[in-house]
């Protein structure tokens, strides 16, 4: 059974990582706008992950006899810069994300709860997968800058992702 504490925890991650699905969709719906469709994949596939992440919470919690409680979501930006404040951003939310998952573990070490712990190490993995790739693609943006015939090729790459 979990604690009221780590319930309440667990159910605030859901709701971050619903936004990050949020975010990532308003990005891929941008992108779309820009005619940088391979972009536009690229992050409406993040963006269904993120929903992976989210309900494989919610699974946990009701595998461990809590209950999941919804709460709303933050409306995301619409409109960006351009592609280098995109990767910008998503890197840094990326960060975010990653603290508030490294939170969870202290809380279930606190707690001695060794499954949650187990459970969320799943999640502190993704998290050094996600800033990497993440980082990967800015660096990679930041050489080509944000116009020209790099960037379309950058945009074919990045459709590329299943
Ligand atoms: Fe669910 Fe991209 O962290």
């Amino acid at each position: 059974m979990l604690s009221k504490t780590m319930e309440k925890a667990l159910n605030e991650q859901i709701n971050k990582e619903m936004f990050s699905s949020y975010l990532y969709l308003a990005m891929s719906a941008y992108l779309s706008t820009q005619y940088l469709e391979g972009f536009a994949k690229f992050f409406k596939v993040q963006s269904q992950e993120e929903m992976g992440h989210a309900m494989k919470l919610f699974g946990y919690i009701n595998e461990r006899g809590g209950q999941v409680v919804l709460d709303k979501i933050d409306k995301p930006q619409t409109n960006y810069k351009d592609i280098e404040e995109i990767f910008a951003q998503t890197l840094e939310h990326e960060k975010f994300i990653t603290k508030s998952i490294h939170a969870l573990v202290e809380l279930a070490i606190q707690e001695k709860d060794h499954a949650s712990k187990n459970f969320l190490d799943w999640y502190v993995n993704e998290q050094v997968e996600e800033e990497a790739n993440m980082d990967n693609w800015l660096a990679k943006i930041k050489m080509v800058g944000n116009k020209g015939q790099a960037l379309i090729m950058l945009d074919v790459h990045a459709g590329q992702r299943g």
